[in-house]
């Protein structure tokens, strides 16, 4: 296929059918009600269909339809029994002419999408707060939407909330409080629905940059502009390696510690954990990831979920290189070896003939939920990172650009970039056929024999000198004070199948792990200290699962305290304390592990 031409994919997880019927543009209508915990209001489509549609079809799940318009007159509609994880088809008459659909609802205590904050639960302690997650397929639960990542559209919104609260959009936002509450929104570049997002709390914002600044509640606020004062410098590298960034502004949300990803690339305003202020800035890695996500993702988007990889893969090669221009080749290097660990841990999880390990997915008749794993990831850039190495950096580059540009604002499958790559790549055919093979990575589950090795050099130092701890262990022998994040990571990489309880009262006693404020090493922390029997632990992990929602932090922790006799028990009287300051993508994962009823 050639870039420019719209792909027509079936997407396994939309009812929608856009190549019948589409929308194009979506005027949103909403109230914020914080008592009933509902969103209330309307959504409008322009739509798009073939002469002969009798029918648009959308996606909703968990939603109350209250009345449907077309063309501002009473229309009629269907609902299709509900399914698991997919929801309804809600199937709307449309005559020749309905250029123009509305349709009148609210959200339900259902809407996986939506997550209604306690007063407790925020910075400040005294109101409310709300945020929406929607990828991969929750947007259909806090609106009427054609959820396919193929389908694109621009839209406005009316969001009318509380006086006092600031709300924030996937969309050019407000900078200052409206006194009536109300307030406008517009996204005048076409976006799927999984980018759809909403955030509503006591927020203010704080520039760090000319079109880049940090939107937190008061008490976070400068802790947060500290830490990701970096931004324009981020935003330069990516647009000196990658091109003109297309979206504006780039801000970043800082949720209450429940949010459950680390982040999310919601355009304009990327939301993220409060998990990465370290206070020393070395977690940074993930604004650089969600920031590439600006041109892999949502300017060029996966067709379907089984095509992910091409969303993460190519933005995890991205966040690399942008981390390599702000900090050096020794940085980026720890990053990669990092995420090289992470890929093993789930290769070995998985198993090596599992297709989940394939890059190309099948989720059909699947919650995508379940099947997005670290393979998109690091499986996806160490692909890229074999083929750079194989054509060289400049040739690499010049694809990339290539293939940004030829495919923005489109979706694309797997199967199309393969044919674009060969394209482009006709001068190298017989190199790459040799040395990269790229229908192995895609099609062939587990590692590909010609994966390049990644490496660093400071890594080496810090394995080197707990050669030496092992001989004579004195805390000062590792040298640990010249340390980033990233080598205190690996050195408990390192140690985690070489030490006992007793071993780990000595380490904490020496660098106070237990007490660490880097989220990371001390999630790292709990989990060996799960697996040792070291209980000193039991206090912050119960403080711990209590506080953040992140969904790889509290996962393992818990899967886990599962695995051991000792916190068989603990496990679900903890998590019966926690589970209502969880989201509902994270609480849906441990429901199922604990088999929580
Ligand atoms: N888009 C993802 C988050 C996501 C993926 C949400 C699939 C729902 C379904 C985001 O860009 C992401 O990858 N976040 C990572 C951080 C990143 C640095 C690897 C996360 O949340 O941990
Ligand atoms: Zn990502």
């Amino acid at each position: 296929m050639t870039p420019g031409s719209t792909i027509e994919v079936k997407d396994p997880h939309s009812f929608s059918r856009p190549q019948e019927a589409t929308v194009t543009h979506l005027q949103l209508n909403l109230k914020v009600d914080f008592e009933s915990k509902t969103l209330v209001g309307s959504v409008t489509y322009q739509i798009q269909k073939t002469p002969h549609a009798t029918r648009i079809i959308l996606d909703v799940h968990n939603l109350l339809i209250q009345a449907v318009e077309t063309n501002y007159s009473p229309g009629s509609f269907r609902l299709s029994s509900p399914q698991v994880y997919l929801g309804q088809a809600l199937e709307i008459d449309v005559e020749p002419d309905t250029h123009e659909i509305t349709i009148h609802y609210q959200t339900t205590p259902g809407s996986a999408a939506l997550q209604w904050l306690e007063p407790r639960q925020t910075a400040n302690g005294q109101f409310p707060f709300l945020f929406t997650q929607s990828q991969a397929i929750l947007a259909r639960t806090w609106l009427p939407c054609q959820d396919s990542p193929a389908v694109r559209f621009t839209y406005e919104a009316r969001i009318q909330v509380p006086a006092g609260y600031l709300a924030l959009m996937s969309a050019e936002n407000p900078q200052e409080l409206s006194t009536t509450g109300e307030y406008t929104f517009s996204m005048p570049h076409p976006i799927p629905f999984y980018l759809m997002a909403l955030a509503v709390g006591r927020l203010q914002f704080c520039a760090v940059g000319p079109r880049t600044g940090i939107y937190a509640e008061p008490p976070t606020l400068a802790s947060a502009a500290f830490e990701f004062n970096q931004m324009e410098g981020m935003l330069q590298a990516a647009e000196n390696l990658y091109g003109e960034y297309p979206w504006g502004r780039y801000d970043l949300l800082v949720l209450p510690p429940s949010f459950p990803f680390g982040g999310m690339e919601n355009p304009c305003l990327t939301f993220a954990t409060p998990t990465i202020i370290t206070g020393d800035r070395s977690l940074t890695s993930l604004v650089a990831h969600e920031l590439a996500h600006s041109w892999s993702g949502n300017l060029v988007t996966n067709a379907t979920w089984n095509d992910f990889w091409l969303n993460e893969g190519f933005t995890v090669y991205f966040e690399r290189r942008i981390m390599e221009r702000l900090y050096g080749p020794d940085y980026a290097a720890m990053l990669q070896v990092l995420g090289q660990q992470d890929l093993q841990k789930t290769l070995q999880e998985l198993g090596p003939n599992n297709p989940d390990t394939c890059l190309k997915l099948n989720l059909i008749n699947r919650d995508p939920d379940e099947g997005l794993t670290e393979i998109a990831y690091e499986k996806g850039n160490l692909f890229l990172l074999t083929l750079e190495k194989v054509v060289g950096r400049t040739r690499f580059d010049a694809f990339v650009n290539y293939y940004f540009a030829s495919f923005k604002f489109k979706s694309n499958t797997t199967e199309n970039f393969l044919l674009f790559m060969s394209d482009f790549f006709a001068p190298e055919k017989e190199i790459i056929a040799e040395q990269v093979k790229p229908e192995i990575w895609v099609y062939q589950p587990g590692l590909p024999e010609v994966a390049i090795a990644v490496k660093s050099a400071r890594f080496k130092l810090v394995a080197e000198k707990v050669a030496v701890w092992r001989q004579y262990p004195e805390p000062a022998v590792l040298g640990t004070p010249t340390w980033s994040t990233h080598e205190w990571l690996y050195f408990l990489q390192l140690l985690q199948s070489h030490v006992d309880a007793a071993c780990m009262e000595k380490l904490d006693a020496a660098f106070q792990f237990t007490n660490s404020g880097n989220a990371e090493i001390l999630a790292l922390w709990l989990e060996i200290a799960l697996q040792t029997g070291y209980t000193n632990i039991n206090e912050k992990l119960e403080e711990f699962l209590g506080r953040v929602g992140r969904r790889k932090f509290v996962l393992p922790l818990y899967k886990l305290m599962t695995s051991k006799p000792e916190y068989k028990a603990l496990a679900p009287a903890i998590y019966a304390k926690a589970r209502p300051n969880y989201h509902a993508v994270t609480r849906q994962s441990i429901d199922k592990l604990l088999e929580f009823k």
